[in-house]
This record gives structure tokens, C-alpha cells and sequence, in this order.
């Protein structure tokens, strides 16, 4: 039998958390939600009252928050509180890969996790369901449980504190994450007390049609999240290779993608040759499986996903140096225009985009960058790529280039950054860089100048016709 739950509180406000929670909050207005994080800035920012000033950039977000924030759903950092009130608690909080230690490198670092458990058993009351939301590795519920479990055990006897534990791994994809947070392939629930099980799927029912809604054990649903992950990034860096072979042979990537993509078994969706896949979460995600392989003695399971991050780490490299081959072997002094910061468009994140890897090859190679991206702002780029901007003239004599390279500046308005640029790199999908008037642009920049486009959005016939030299992702028909 499923129990009533009233209040729920979610810790961590990030580009998990924040998204999840706020489509709770429309579709259970029955339920009272509180979104916690000691990050005091970023939840000041939840808070504000322009929305245009909300931490993450999420098409559709906006209007949630309107409706629900200040009704049944809050920001704050009162993260003790809203736990003693909860009766679910979602742990939602970064797991990044392990910087030092054991596992450095490849295992998650589960600080933060251990953290909120420690933060539940202290301040709960009465029963708490606490959900895993953040993806884990394999048997972290266990840690997690011992933790409660040893809380209960030495807790005041009048207190009757009890947990249980789900996985309720997320599988929403920044940029899109309200569509898929409100019309989910599937939402996966693993979990050992049936009981739990069914308060958490009365929940999502309340917008989720059953047949939907999966149930297994708890180890299954924690790995299932990660083996989703590294199955996208494995077709990601499968159609990349390929591309590469595209460029080599004459043949082109999307005509090979649209032709194995009709296989009913093989499917079309992520087989966009790009950049290289950026994100939070896949290389860290494939990273842990390589780790739990080598903890459990696979190490053949464990070169095997490795290769996928190795072919994707190569080929972030290639694209900067095919650019230095193409602009004579050398792009020091050479004005770069590149469009586009984010790992993907429509969100203003750039953990592990790309965009960082190019740049700073460009910019070690002495290029001189002006950087564009509609959502990314100019001190997120400064973090990134660790150098401040420098304020770069629209027109630089030859003898003064020198003077400037190895330095960036921030673009606010891509349509006046061509003056003089020797080429123009299109890194992110962001709509508007498909809608360039390429005859204008090629009057502006320095001759002979070239457009690289790792997005395959610019259209071909256009540049050429445009006279510009052209480069195109997996496009080996270019010469
Ligand atoms: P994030 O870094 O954006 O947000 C995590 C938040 O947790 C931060 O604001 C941090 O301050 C807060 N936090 C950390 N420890 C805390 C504590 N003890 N108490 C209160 N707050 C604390 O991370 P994210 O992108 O939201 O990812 C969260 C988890 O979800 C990760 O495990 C990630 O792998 C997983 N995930 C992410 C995505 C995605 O698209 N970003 C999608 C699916 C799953
Ligand atoms: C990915 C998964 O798609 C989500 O299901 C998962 O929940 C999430 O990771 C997570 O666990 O964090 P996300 O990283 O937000 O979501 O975005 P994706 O759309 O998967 O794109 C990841 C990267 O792959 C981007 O850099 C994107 O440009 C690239 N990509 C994607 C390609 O190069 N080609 C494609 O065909 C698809």
C-alpha cells in the first residue's frame, strides 16, 4: 500500500534538482515542495524576481516558476528544516569525478552524497522515504542505508525514526529538460520496500501513465542509469569515427547516418556527428562504469567503455589541429570567430563542452579568439578557459597582431565580430547562427578565409557561393 506524502524536500538546486521539483510542483499542486542547497547565491538567484535571472536556462522553466514558486514550491537554504518537515527527501547533488585519492580520475566522488545522508539521519523525523536522485554508482543505496540505519539504531526511542531507500535515477537532457521531465520515455524506480515504491510512483502517476512507470531492484535501476548514458555516448562517438572516415574517403557522415539510421534495430536518433559530446555527466558516467569494470576485475568491460571517451577525448584534439593545417599551419595572429560556448544549444551550460577543448588549442597555438554564445556569459568563459578577456581592436595592423595572440575577447552581437577574421568556427547548434548572410560576412573577413562548421547547421552552398573556403563535420565530398 502506497502512503500519503505531504512534503517533500529536494537537496541540491542544480540543473537536476531545480527542473525536477518545479514539474512536481505544477503537476502535484496537492504537495508541498522545498528546494535546499548551501550554494546561498544560487538561491538567491532561484529567488529573483526577474526570471530572466533564474541559475540554469531551461525553455519552459520560466513559466513553472511563476506559477508554483511562493505556492508549493520554495528555494532556500534551510537545509535542516525542510528535511525535519519532509516525508520523501530527494538527494539531488553533484557526483563529479574524483579529483584525488583512490579511484582518482575514474570513480565518483560521493562527498556530497554522504553528506546529505549524514544531513537526513540527523534532522528527520518520524518515517522518510529518501530517493536517489543523482546518478550513482552501483551499491551506493547501501552506504547511504547504513548511514540511516545506524541513525535509527541510536536514536531517543521516543524520536521513531525510519528510513527506506529508492533509485530514481533522471534521465532528462539539458535544453530539453521540462518536455522530458512532463513526457518521460520512462521513469525508473528500484527499490526494496514495495510499500515505498508505490508512494513514490502515486506521485509521478499524477501525469505519468503506468505502463511507464518501471519498477526493478534497487542495483538495477542505479546501474540501468549509467549503462543509459554510456549507451548515448558510445553511438555519439561510434557516428564521430565514423565521420572521420567520411572526411578521409569522399563520403559524407549524415548521408552514412540516414542510411544505417532507417534500420529499425539501429534507429536514427543521436547520430549527429558534432564536436565531441560535452556535459556533466557522460564522461563522468562512463568514467564510474570503467571504474566499477576494474573494481570487479572486468578489464576487458572496462577498455571496452574507456574507448568511448578516449575516441571522444582524440577527437575534440583533431578539430583544432585540422584548423591550424587548413589556415597554412599556422593560426598564430589570425583573428577566429567562434559561435558558440555551450555543450548543446538551448542551455547555458558548459561543463565539458567542447568549446573549452578548441579554444584553448587555438589559443596555445597563438590564434586571437572572439568568443560568442547567446546564453554563456563572459565570466563563465574566463572560468573555463582559466584567461581573462582582453579587449581585442576591430582592426589590428599586421605588425600589431603579434601583440594579441593567445587572447580572447567576449562578443555580444556575432553579426559584428567578422571585420577582418581570417575564419569563423561554428561549435554549438544555436539557431541563429543557421540564419548568416554569408555573402556579408565574406566582404568583411580577411581573404583567403574558411567557415568550420562542426554543427553541419551552415548551409554548404551558401559559404562556397559566398567564396569562402568550407569545412564541414564528416563531410569528405567537400575538396
Ligand atoms: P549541479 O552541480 O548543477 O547541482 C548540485 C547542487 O547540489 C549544487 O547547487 C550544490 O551546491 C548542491 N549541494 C551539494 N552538496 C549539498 C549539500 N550537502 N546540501 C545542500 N546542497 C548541496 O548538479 P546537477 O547537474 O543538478 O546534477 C546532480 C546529479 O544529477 C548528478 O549526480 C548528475 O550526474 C545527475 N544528473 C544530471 C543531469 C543533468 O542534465 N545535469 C541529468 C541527469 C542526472
Ligand atoms: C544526457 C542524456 O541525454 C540524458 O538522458 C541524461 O539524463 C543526462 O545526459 C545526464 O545524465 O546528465 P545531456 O548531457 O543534457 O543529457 O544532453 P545530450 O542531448 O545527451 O547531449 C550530450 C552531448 O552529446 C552534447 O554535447 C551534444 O551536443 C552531443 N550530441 C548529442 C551529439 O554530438 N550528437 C548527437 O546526436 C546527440
Amino acid at each position: 500500500m502506497a502512503n500519503s506524502i505531504k512534503n517533500i524536500c529536494c537537496i541540491g538546486a542544480g540543473f537536476v534538482g531545480g527542473p525536477t521539483m518545479s514539474v512536481i510542483a505544477e503537476k502535484c499542486p496537492h504537495l508541498k515542495i522545498n528546494v535546499v542547497d548551501i550554494n546561498s547565491e544560487r538561491i538567491k538567484l532561484w529567488n529573483s524576481s526577474d526570471l530572466k535571472n533564474l541559475p540554469i536556462f531551461e525553455p519552459g522553466l520560466e513559466n513553472i516558476i511563476k506559477v508554483c514558486r511562493g505556492v508549493n514550491l520554495t528555494f532556500s537554504t534551510k537545509v535542516e528544516e525542510c528535511i525535519a518537515k519532509a516525508d520523501m527527501v530527494f538527494i539531488s547533488v553533484n557526483t563529479p569525478t574524483k579529483t584525488k585519492g583512490i579511484g582518482a580520475g575514474q570513480a565518483s566522488d560521493l562527498k556530497w552524497v554522504e553528506a546529505c545522508a549524514r544531513q537526513v539521519a540527523k534532522n528527520a523525523c518520524g518515517h522518510t522515504i529518501v530517493v536517489e536522485k543523482s546518478t550513482l554508482p552501483v551499491k551506493t543505496a547501501e552506504v547511504i542505508k547504513k548511514i540511516l540505519e545506524d541513525a535509527q539504531d541510536s536514536g531517543n526511542k521516543d524520536s521513531k525514526i525510519s528510513f527506506d531507500v529508492l533509485s530514481n535515477p533522471e534521465f532528462l537532457a539539458e535544453g530539453t529538460a521540462i518536455e522530458d521531465l512532463k513526457n518521460p520515455d520512462r521513469v525508473l524506480i528500484g527499490g526494496e520496500n514495495k510499500s515505498a515504491i508505490l508512494t513514490l510512483d502515486k506521485i509521478y502517476r499524477n501525469w505519468v501513465p503506468k505502463e511507464k512507470i518501471l519498477h526493478t531492484n534497487i542495483w538495477s535501476s542505479e546501474l540501468a542509469k549509467l549503462t543509459a548514458n554510456a549507451f548515448l555516448a558510445q553511438r555519439i562517438s561510434s557516428i564521430n569515427s565514423i565521420g572521420a572516415l567520411c572526411e578521409a574517403t569522399g563520403a559524407d557522415v549524415r548521408e552514412v547516418a540516414r542510411a544505417i539510421g532507417t534500420d529499425s534495430r539501429i534507429g536514427s536518433k543521436f547520430l549527429d556527428a558534432g564536436p565531441g559530446f560535452g556535459g556533466s555527466c557522460f564522461k563522468k558516467d562512463i568514467l564510474n562504469l570503467v571504474y566499477l569494470s576494474k573494481y570487479f576485475g572486468l578489464n576487458e568491460v572496462a577498455k571496452f567503455w574507456e574507448g568511448v571517451v578516449k575516441l571522444n577525448d582524440w577527437h575534440k584534439h583533431r578539430i583544432p589541429e585540422l584548423i591550424v593545417k587548413k589556415l597554412f599551419g599556422t593560426v598564430t595572429g589570425k583573428r577566429i570567430i567562434i559561435l558558440g560556448f555551450s555543450f548543446k544549444a538551448n542551455t547555458n551550460d558548459t561543463r565539458e563542452s567542447s568549446a573549452i577543448s578548441i579554444c584553448k588549442d587555438l589559443l596555445e597555438e597563438g590564434a586571437i579568439l572572439k568568443i560568442h554564445d547567446p546564453k554563456v556569459t563572459k565570466t563563465q568563459i574566463e572560468r573555463d578557459l582559466g584567461i581573462s578577456e582582453k579587449i581585442i581592436p576591430d582592426k589590428i595592423d599586421n605588425q600589431k597582431r603579434y601583440d594579441f595572440e593567445g587572447s580572447w575577447s567576449y562578443v555580444q552581437e556575432f553579426i559584428n565580430s567578422f571585420e577582418d577574421a581570417d575564419a569563423v568556427v561554428v561549435l554549438t547548434e544555436w539557431p541563429e547562427y543557421a540564419e548568416i548572410n554569408w555573402e556579408i560576412v565574406a566582404n568583411k573577413m580577411r581573404k583567403p578565409s574558411w567557415v568550420f562548421d562542426a554543427r553541419s547547421i551552415v548551409s554548404s552552398k551558401e559559404v562556397i557561393n559566398s567564396n569562402i573556403n568550407f569545412w564541414k563535420i564528416g563531410d569528405g565530398s567537400i575538396r
